[in-house]
């Protein structure tokens, strides 16, 4: 049987994680310094108080059985569970890292969900690879890779890329991906994905399970369908893929820009 496609190193989400239960009471918002969170049968419980700002005491399950209130209420409540420290951050991406591609090293994919940008200047991003993986041994080597952004119609093969191994066989083949030729690193693109990444690693630092490789990015490519006629990204068009809780996820609606929340509320558009 295939094993299940998690990143997290085989810690299955069907395992209870649960440890123990909290309850935790939220005052209301704007409550004025000094002022008494309302009175309910848990309100006997001390409050810290940061600045003007109450928080709540954290209370097991076990102390008391308030009904719960709704949101609105002046004061309200949230249940908690503590669960066991894992890498429950979501959503994370789902892309495909190509690599090889030079007369050591036939050209591969896999597909990596522990990864991010960590640096602006210069622009740099990390991806985790167990040293397990076939891949690993490649960038370890040749010490470059592209990272594909994937789109929602990408799902299947970004799956395929991440089940099957690079040592049994061609899997820009086997998920109908095309290569191109990168302008800065050996490695081909995925033509199919409407964002490269090229990237140089210049750390790798070993965490426990997987090792993580810091590169930067020395090239990057953009398919001319996600640009508009003056040649402005439109990242909306790309519907981009993420990862979630071991599932995949298409990117939804727009909700907003950067700094969105302090602009007149008459400012509609971004610049
Ligand atoms: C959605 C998804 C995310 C994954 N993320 C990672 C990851 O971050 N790091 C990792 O080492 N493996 C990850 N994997 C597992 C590898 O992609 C998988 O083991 C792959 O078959 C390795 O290919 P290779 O042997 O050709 O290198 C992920 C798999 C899937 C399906």
């Amino acid at each position: 049987m295939a094993r299940k496609p998690t990143p997290t190193g085989g810690r299955s989400r069907d395992k209870k994680p649960a440890t123990s239960e909290a309850r935790v009471n939220k005052p209301a918002t704007g409550m004025a310094r000094g002022s008494k969170p309302a009175t309910n049968s848990k309100a006997a419980s001390p409050r810290a108080v940061f600045g003007q700002r109450q928080v709540a005491p954290r209370m097991d399950a076990e102390e008391g059985n308030t009904p719960r209130r709704r949101r609105g209420d002046s004061d309200w409540e949230i249940r908690k569970r503590q669960w066991k420290p894992s890498t429950l951050l979501a959503p994370v991406p789902a892309i495909m890292v190509s690599c090889g591609g030079n007369e050591d090293f036939a050209p591969n994919i896999i597909t990596l969900a522990w990864a991010g940008t960590v640096c602006s200047e210069p622009p740099m991003l990390g991806i985790s690879i167990r040293p397990e993986r076939h891949s690993y041994k490649i960038i370890q080597a040749t010490k470059e890779f592209v990272v594909n952004v994937p789109t929602a119609a990408l799902a299947r093969a970004t799956d395929y890329c991440g089940v099957k191994s690079g040592r049994d066989g061609d899997k820009f083949a086997g998920a109908g991906l095309t290569p191109v030729a990168a302008e800065k690193v050996a490695a081909p693109l995925i033509a199919e994905c409407p964002i490269n990444l090229e990237c140089k690693v210049k750390k790798v630092i070993k965490l426990g399970s997987h090792d993580l490789f810091l590169a930067e990015i020395v090239s990057v490519q953009v398919s001319e369908d996600i640009l508009d006629k003056k040649g402005k990204l439109r990242i909306d068009k790309a519907e981009l893929l993420a990862y979630a809780h071991g599932e995949y996820y298409v990117l939804g609606k727009r909700l907003g820009f950067f700094g969105f929340s302090i602009k007149k509320a008459t400012t509609k558009t971004r610049r």
